[in-house]
């Protein structure tokens, strides 16, 4: 029998809303700690929805398995396979998924998976979890997995722990926890790219951006000069010169990243010339217009919060610091790319800001969102991190 637990009346009202945790409060802190499954109730013992516990998460207490009333426990192992089976067939329906080498299998919340990723890169599939309560799965996730998708080979299986200390992700390891970092090459439609897996957490490309980055490829088809900010390890400045760019300038204060930048050119055939700025943007951008430089596309992707050493900045106030410089430098039918990677602004929120920053002369052309093999739910915010605005 699954234990049945009152749930804090928030709780109740957001698993309805479609938010599917539950979080640490006074009602959770009393859930049975040796139950990895829970009914949660409401205030008139009403089934709200059967939940997996995560007892030793220091926030995420519970997440939303089936709203289903009187669900069995015994087609938990069931209905992990089929919600695995849906997860593939999925992502082979959809067409930026097809020619691609990094490419998540299984989205977590988004393929009702809580707390599980699964992502391919090259050979290798990395399970990540989010939640521990996967830790207590182990050998029954490696059956199903190895059931259920073809693709992967056992001996190539990683694992990518979440630690019980509350630090976040683990680097990745072995399947069976045996440290290992390799570096191999992995193409996402045209372009090639290192991959550094064991390393740290960081691997050295955004998986959950390649959807986005397929979506525009008609924009990069069409620009000639192209300017990437806070460009990192440079897919996107990778993708501009594929696609026919005669000049792209990638922006970066870290040496590492634009050394693995300058790896990541050496891979790849292109007619186009590459400058690389290690500098922050804010002068890159005094220096460029300096230098009356222009450019038909501008992409910028601001880390969340950074810091110089002595104060910390938001994305939202970088951007008031660098946009009027960012309109100068854009050519009369220019496309400037804004993004936003967290999920405590929300798309409104974003849009508000942008739209009320000074001297703002750009008009919205389109929206961006993660999307086809990283699908979000409605009212699951913390699923739904990415922003991107286009503006002309
Ligand atoms: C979110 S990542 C960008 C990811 C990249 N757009 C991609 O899709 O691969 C943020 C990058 O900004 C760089 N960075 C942080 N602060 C910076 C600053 N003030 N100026 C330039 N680069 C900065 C970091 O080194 C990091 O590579």
């Amino acid at each position: 029998m699954i234990p049945r637990c009152l749930l804090h009346p928030i709780s109740v009202k957001q698993l309805r809303q479609g938010h599917p945790w539950v979080t640490l409060d006074a009602y959770s802190r009393r859930f049975p700690t040796d139950s990895s499954m829970l009914i949660g109730l409401d205030d008139k013992k009403m089934e709200v929805g059967t939940l997996l516990h995560d007892p030793r998460h220091k926030t995420v207490r519970a997440r939303l398995w089936s709203k289903e009333r009187g669900y069995p426990e015994k087609n938990f192992t069931q209905d992990l396979e089929l919600r695995l089976i849906k997860a593939r067939e999925k992502r082979l329906s959809l067409e930026s998924f097809k020619n691609r080498e990094n490419r998540y299998w299984c989205f977590a919340e988004g393929d009702e998976i809580p707390g599980l990723m699964v992502l391919q890169l090259g050979e290798r599939f990395i399970i990540q979890f989010y939640a521990l309560l996967w830790n207590d799965h182990k050998e029954l996730l490696k059956k199903l997995l190895l059931k259920t998708f073809p693709e992967i080979d056992e001996k190539k299986l990683w694992l990518q722990a979440r630690s019980e200390d509350g630090s976040g992700q683990k680097s990745p390891t072995l399947w069976d926890e045996t440290p290992k970092s390799e570096q191999f090459i992995i193409h996402e439609n045209d372009i090639r790219m290192h991959v550094r897996l064991g390393e740290s957490y960081d691997y050295s490309v955004y998986s959950d951006m390649a959807a986005v980055r397929y979506a525009l490829r008609p924009i990069f088809q069409k620009s000639k000069r192209v300017l990437n900010l806070y460009s990192y390890t440079g897919a996107f400045s990778l993708l501009a010169l594929k696609l026919g760019a005669e000049r792209v300038v990638s922006v970066d204060l870290s040496a590492k990243y634009l050394a693995w930048l300058e790896e990541n050119l050496l891979l790849n055939d292109f007619q186009g010339e590459h400058a690389s700025m290690k500098t922050s943007t804010e002068n890159a951008l005094k220096d460029l217009i300096n230098k009356k430089e222009q450019f038909d596309f501008i992409i910028c992707d601001p880390p969340s919060s950074s810091s110089d050493g002595q104060k910390r900045t938001s994305a939202l106030q970088s951007y008031e610091v660098i946009w009027n410089n960012l309109q100068k430098l854009l050519a009369p039918e220019g496309l400037l790319l804004s993004f936003l990677n967290t999920h405590t602004v929300s798309m409104p929120k974003f849009e508000k800001h942008l739209r009320g920053l000074e001297d703002n002369r750009l008009q919205i052309q389109k929206k961006y969102h993660l999307m086809d093999d990283c699908p979000t739910i409605k009212g699951f915010h913390e699923g739904n991190y990415l922003k991107g605005i286009l503006w002309k």
